[in-house]
């Protein structure tokens, strides 16, 4: 049965950037931008068109510079907002204007000083004003996570009316556990009348860690597209990153309903990229991109690894984008992976003597260092040939 297509929505350039000191030049983001188009994410948020000058010309150049993924630019559910982002999209092939107003009591009554029927009317003619400039339009809850069911149920029947083919659910605050989040949307799939005329959309942020989880619950709810950045990168404690969404839905096929169209390749290159351009270095565990993903240590995996790939590994280093796996030596490394690495090194001991006299000063010096490097091995092998 062939699968639905959950569409994949990266952000990386807009809430990414939204990253306190992760602000990116015109020119970074138009490299960042090709190398999603490259890796084949569905739409890129490019950026907020009217946030400042330099962010409108960022959307413009990046609308000019790539044609097979959509391009979007956020604006507030306000005319002016609205404008500067047609404006930016214009040389888009495939543009999309991603509006949003806050749907939350807190957010309603404190931030926008508002009452609910003013909310859904401001967000009606928000809509209506997008889709009069462009096709494609998203309509966002700000804080739909700290929502009443109820309310959300009207306004999104109300945007879907106006218009909008996008309907996104943004847990903005990072709040939402899986199961009450896939209850959401779940309830609002169901319960509005024509939800059938719009793709359901999730914005989770990692504020409990949940971003990534809440995602996945959704989408086995409901949802057909995620939105998320690279490396996790966004406001506070980030977005849902795209790398461990991806690689889930695809590792774990059995459990979805949907594949995304991404090409895993790409996958490692651009969370380089984003690192570099940012200076936000990867954490080494942060999974799938992080220098130790596909790297083992001890000696039981290192061994189990050797004999079977599968016997440690869910994913294969090589699909995402890295050279390779590695079996790292270390104080919890085995013989055989100490022999499997002097091997490669074309160093062969004559006798298991000289072999179990070299592993006894590799365990020594590896009580002293965190990591051995070849040259270590080198170093090691000379004095084991010179004790002999
Ligand atoms: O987190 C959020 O609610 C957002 C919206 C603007 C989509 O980033
Ligand atoms: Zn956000």
């Amino acid at each position: 049965m062939s699968k639905e297509h959950l569409v994949i929505f990266d952000t990386t350039l807009r809430d990414g950037e939204q990253s306190p000191g992760a602000s990116m030049t015109k020119d970074e983001k138009v490299r960042i931008a090709k190398m999603l188009e490259k890796m084949r994410v569905d739409v890129i948020e490019a950026g907020f068109a009217i946030a400042s000058q330099g962010d409108f010309e960022s959307v413009k150049a990046v609308a000019e510079a790539v044609k097979e993924s959509r391009v979007c630019s956020l604006s507030r559910a306000m005319p002016a907002d609205i404008d500067r982002a047609a404006e930016a999209l214009k040389p888009a092939a495939l543009g999309r204007i991603h509006t949003f107003i806050a749907t939350s009591p807190i957010h309603m009554k404190y931030k926008l000083q508002m009452e609910p029927d003013q909310v859904v009317e401001q967000a009606v003619r928000a809509v209506k004003q997008a889709r009069n400039l462009i096709d494609d339009v998203e309509f966002s809850c700000e804080d739909a996570g700290r929502s009443d069911i109820d309310f959300l149920c009207r306004i999104v029947e109300a945007a879907i009316d106006a218009g909008a083919r996008t309907i996104n659910i943004p847990d903005t605050v990072g709040y939402a556990i899986p199961e009450l989040y896939a209850e959401q949307i779940r309830q609002l799939i169901e319960r509005v009348p024509n939800s059938d005329r719009a793709i359901f959309s999730v914005h989770c942020h990692n504020d409990l860690g949940l971003a990534v989880a809440n995602s996945l619950a959704a989408v086995q709810a409901g949802a057909r597209q995620v939105e998320c950045t690279i490396n996790g990168l966004g406001e506070r404690a980030g977005n849902a990153s795209l790398e461990e969404l991806v690689m889930a839905v695809r590792t774990r096929a059995d459990a979805f309903e949907v594949e995304t169209g991404i090409d895993p390749q790409f996958i490692v290159p651009t969370s380089r990229l984003v690192s570099t351009v940012t200076g936000f270095p990867v954490q080494p565990n942060k999974a799938i991109v992080g220098k130790n993903a596909f790297a083992h240590e001890s000696g039981i995996h290192q061994d189990g690894v050797l004999k079977h790939r599968e016997t440690y590994e869910i994913m294969k280093a090589q699909d995402v984008g890295w050279h390779t796996n590695s079996i790292v030596l270390g104080k919890h490394s085995g013989r055989n992976a100490f022999r499997t690495r002097l091997q490669e090194l074309g160093i062969n001991f004559g006798t298991e003597q000289e072999l179990n006299t070299a592993f006894q000063l590799f365990k020594q010096l590896a009580d002293k260092k965190h990591e051995i490097y070849d040259e270590d091995l080198q170093a090691l092998v000379t004095d084991t040939r010179a004790a002999a």
